[in-house]
């Protein structure tokens, strides 16, 4: 391999991957048998942590999400490991206040993350200043974040427009970022736009550009080409197993495409394919989580109007809880336009559930007759200040009677935060032996201590949050086979 400019890869597989296939349930005994060929890759990073690992990991695999972290880094000492933060939110829902913001990022430096991608569901960077504090005083790379959304179909109009990402990403690299990631987390970006986009990010920055874009409406590997096209220097794929619908694109027909031009990653694809073939051994694990609803591999409603698949599926499931069902049309529609009254936000977590639950309740109930405790925070300003200003009706419709005020904020959230770090050690003084322990309940004060009695022998690990073997897996589906047929009693009929 000879390449001028090497394209360079992140790999998913670890992390978006499996979150956004397998509802994020890989569990680390699963990733040490491949760990040493990745280790071998010479990847740019692997993304491996961070995301909705912590959450699932703690809540449902009874796992140490720190643990994992240490584990990996056994078999991979040299590959840069990354995460994903959402910034003030850290790897919860909320914003946190900066004591525990600062203990939960010194801790993942000082185990072993190398590379953290910072992001806000609204863009707004003010939310970044502690993270980046604490990731530059430990010396570790900042990749600055900015989430790509449309307001029209195409990259454009008067808010998400060229201008807008460009002086968003200047902005952050004035911050002390060491490269910009344009995080494509819906799947929107088209491949001219992303050409242009990645050509105007090039002539201004100075720091590397990355491009993390999703399968999900079936443009993302051809939008990722144009991206290398234009020079981005990072993409984002996942081995083919994990990659595609709507995870990333597949690692292996890059690692061809680009073989023996200037940009050739210079990647051993018959590495990559050692990976594939192990994944296949262990999906039938975890199958029953991913969607199986429709044939088709992409979701050709973001084509049509933007909203990315995991929102549809909580719609779906808050419009079947009130019998509405088929008003989903008119959610659909309804979206838009609190969209637009609440400041035009990108839709990622938690923005993206925000606007969608509103805009249930108003297709329900009539326009803002009800105001989700979400939305009254969010008008008052605690998620930060979204791209344009709010519609001053609804923001006096949605703060009538709201207790910690009726004039919004205009300062950075978490200045108005009381610290919380002392009050988790104090109410897990009796369980938690080590500042990981103290973080885990921090951030999710319930599942966080039934965990750590699991964890040290305290409560029973209950039976859902085991591991379970292939062995069990071909038993399940033989028995299901044979229901199927009906060659099987089922018990409920004996006691019949
Ligand atoms: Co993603």
């Amino acid at each position: 391999m000879n390449a001028k400019n090497p394209v360079k890869i992140t790999d998913t597989t670890l992390r978006d991957g499996h979150q956004s296939l397998f509802a994020t349930r890989m569990r680390t005994e699963d990733m040490i048998p491949i760990a040493e060929i990745i280790e071998q890759m010479g990847y740019h990073s692997i993304e491996m942590w961070g995301g909705a690992t912590f959450d699932v990991m703690h809540r449902f695999l009874a796992e140490d999400p720190w643990e994992r972290i240490r584990t990996l880094k056994k078999y991979m000492p040299t590959t840069p490991f990354q995460m994903l933060l959402r910034g003030q939110n850290l790897v919860g829902y909320r914003n946190y206040p900066d004591d525990v913001v600062e203990a939960f990022v010194a801790q993942a430096c000082d185990v072993g993350i190398d590379i953290f991608r910072v992001f806000d569901s609204v863009n707004d960077e003010r939310n970044f200043e502690t993270s980046f504090k604490v990731i530059k005083a430990h010396g570790k790379h900042i990749q600055g974040t900015v989430c790509y959304s449309l307001t029209e179909r195409k990259l454009g109009g008067p808010i998400y427009n060229i201008d807008y990402f460009v002086n968003k990403a200047l902005k952050i690299q004035e911050m002390g970022a060491d490269s910009i990631c344009v995080k494509d987390q819906a799947g929107l970006i088209a491949p001219y736009d992303a050409y242009e986009l990645i050509k105007a990010l090039k002539a201004k920055l100075d720091v590397p550009v990355q491009l993390h874009t999703h399968f999900t409406s079936g443009m993302g590997a051809l939008s990722l080409m144009k991206a290398v096209e234009a020079g981005v220097d990072v993409i984002d794929l996942a081995t083919a197993p994990f990659g595609m619908r709507t995870s990333e694109p597949a690692m292996e027909p890059f690692i061809v495409a680009f073989q023996g031009t200037a940009r050739d990653s210079g990647l051993d694809l018959n590495k990559v394919f050692e990976v594939g073939k192990y994944l296949e051994t262990i999906i039938p694990k975890y199958k029953r989580f991913s969607d199986q609803t429709r044939f088709s591999v992409i979701d050709t409603s973001v084509l049509l109007h933007q909203i990315p698949g995991g929102m549809t599926t909580n719609l779906v499931s808050q419009l079947k809880q009130a019998k509405a069902l088929h008003r989903l049309p008119e959610v659909h529609k309804e979206i838009a336009i609190v969209r637009k009254e609440l400041g035009s936000p990108p839709l990622v977590t938690p923005s993206s559930q925000l606007v969608g639950a509103q805009a249930v309740m108003n297709v329900l109930f009539g326009r803002y007759k009800m105001v989700t405790n979400q939305t009254k925070d969010y008008v008052y300003g605690l998620y930060g200040k979204p791209p344009v200003a709010i519609d001053p009706e609804i923001q006096k419709l949605a703060l009538k009677g709201y207790p910690r005020g009726e004039t919004p904020i205009t300062c950075r959230a978490a200045d108005l935060l009381e610290p919380e770090l002392e009050k988790a050690r104090e109410a897990t003084k009796d369980v938690a032996k080590s500042i990981e322990d103290v973080l885990v309940y921090a951030l999710f004060p319930n599942t966080g201590l039934s965990y750590l009695k699991w964890k040290y022998g305290l409560e029973p690990v209950p039976e859902s949050v085991k591991p379970v073997s292939l062995e069990d897996v071909e038993k399940e589906e033989e028995l299901a086979r044979l229901a199927r047929e009906g060659k099987l009693i089922k018990k409920e009929d004996c006691q019949k």
